[in-house]
């Protein structure tokens, strides 16, 4: 099929390469000019386990190409997706559409009344927004063709994203599910014969990208209304986020009662009701998503009058949670103030060069705000943490310049080089050999052997 996606971040890229790569013909817009020579060069402009591998195969097969304008190709589109930003509006606490707005304008303008495009919300969007898009798509058209209808030409569907970045090909590749949303026959039949492939795993898979062993085929189809499209997004989500805070409230009282919420969650996570994913005590959520999809769920729940009470509980306790690594120094040291402390690990998770809405932010903020001294590492991000946070830290690229002299060592992102550091040759290089493990990390007994006090979260 032709297909266009607009949008070339986490989404619209895995979504482009693992289209083209099924065998469609994929148009990628981006109004980011930088991104769109990136993804020409076939050089992926986002850190992702597979993506430059993938994205150099389709580049040569001539199955993708990228532009800053989608030109003739919304004309010949079968699939047109919208998987552009949608980010805290930080006034309303729902989701600013503005980018949304302003991609379903310029596909209504470029419709070609010859040709049906399904126009497809792949961006998560207010439970609703599918009726909005129609109404933008509509006002792009009526700007450029004054007094005639676009009856016919388009429809708009909702097919959610579940991605979760770091993994972003292997989830778009090898998905769990695949939720529809769209009441319109004909639509729904153009994209399950888009996703034929998927569904059914009818393709050789990249060695940059390997099948999951025990993989069990067909992916589930979801075919629902596009309203419930939405909602399965939303409620994935916020689930999500419930059990890790559910998981932290555990670990809350694992310390006062002497537990281990490592062994606690475990062995709870046996149970096939529960599972034993986001089930880890640490420094809390955070991540493009979560934060702004609760939020954008919460502010939803309270238009119709409801309080959505277990998503605001969620909330509180991921707040207080990211704070635990400082309250836990301060009952420490006692006195924070220039204090040299090494925070290591910036990202919102390993795997990733992603910094929205990172619990490390949180931490490096407060630590500011109490006067010590951060000294803050990222195997991959170190550099654009500098850019984008106005703290007062220094900003290191070899996790050796924040360890020496550090007074404390604070874990917020379990990279899986910290899970190697060889602490018996680094605990000489600190000032005091004291670890703050946010992600329960280290086995406490190795390090507490070498004379280093360690406190986990939860143990
Ligand atoms: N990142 C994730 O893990 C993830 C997972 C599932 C769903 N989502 C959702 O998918 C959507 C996209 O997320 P993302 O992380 O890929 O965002 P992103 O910020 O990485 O990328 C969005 C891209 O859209 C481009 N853009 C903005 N307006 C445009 C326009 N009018 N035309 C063409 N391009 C435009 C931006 O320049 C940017 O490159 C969001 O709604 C997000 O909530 C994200």
């Amino acid at each position: 099929m032709q297909v266009l996606v607009l949008g070339a971040g986490y989404v619209g890229l895995s979504t482009s390469v693992t289209l083209a790569y099924l065998g469609h013909e994929v148009v990628l817009v981006d109004i980011n000019p930088e991104r769109v020579e990136s993804v020409q060069a076939a050089h992926s402009p986002i850190l992702e386990p597979g993506m430059d591998e993938l994205l150099a195969e389709v580049r040569s097969q001539g199955r993708l190409c990228a532009a800053v304008d989608a030109g003739g190709a919304v004309g010949r589109a079968d699939v047109a997706f919208i998987a552009v930003n949608t980010p805290p509006d930080v006034a309303s606490g729902d989701a600013n559409m503005a980018y949304v707005q302003a991609a379903a304008v310029s596909l209504g303008r470029q419709l070609d009344p010859s040709h049906q495009v399904v126009v497809v919300n792949k961006s998560t969007v207010p439970i609703g927004s599918a009726n909005l898009v129609k109404s933008w798509v509509e006002d792009g058209w009526r700007s450029t063709h004054p007094g005639a209808s676009p009856n016919g030409t388009f429809t708009v569907a909702s097919n959610p994203e579940f991605l979760r970045e770091g993994q972003a090909l292997s989830d778009s590749l090898y998905p769990s599910r695949i939720v529809l949303g769209t009441d319109v026959p004909w639509a729904m039949e153009r994209l399950k014969a888009l996703y034929a492939p998927l569904v059914h795993q009818s393709f050789p898979a990249p060695q940059a990208v390997p099948r999951p062993a025990g993989l069990t085929t067909p992916i589930p189809v979801a075919a629902t209304d596009r309203v419930s499209a939405e909602l399965v997004k939303y409620a994935s989500n916020a689930f999500l986020a419930t059990k890790i805070s559910f998981a932290n409230e555990i670990a809350a009282i694992c310390e006062r009662v002497g537990a281990d919420v490592t062994q606690v969650m475990a062995a709870v996570g046996q149970d096939p009701r529960i599972g034993p994913q986001f089930l880890e005590a640490g420094v809390g959520w955070g991540g493009s998503c979560f934060g702004k999809d609760l939020s954008a769920l919460m502010h939803t729940a309270r238009e119709y009058g409801l309080q959505p009470v277990l998503a605001e509980a969620a909330v509180d306790v991921n707040r207080r949670q990211r704070l635990w690594l400082v309250r836990q120094l301060q009952a420490t040291l006692k006195t924070l103030k220039g204090r040299r402390v090494a925070v290591l690990g910036l990202t919102f998770k390993p795997g990733t060069d992603d910094l929205r809405d990172s619990p490390a932010e949180t931490v490096i903020a407060e630590l500011a705000r109490l006067s010590a001294r951060v000294a803050a590492h990222d195997p991959v991000a170190a550099e654009a943490a500098r850019q984008a946070w106005p703290y007062p830290a220094e900003y290191v690229s070899h996790v050796g310049d924040a360890l020496v002299g550090a007074e404390a060592v604070l874990l917020v992102t379990a990279w899986p080089e910290y899970a190697t550091l060889d602490w018996a040759q680094w605990k000489d290089a600190l000032e005091r050999p004291l670890v703050l493990d946010g992600r329960n990390l280290w086995a406490p007994d190795d390090l507490r052997r070498l004379g280093i006090e360690y406190y986990g979260v939860g143990r």
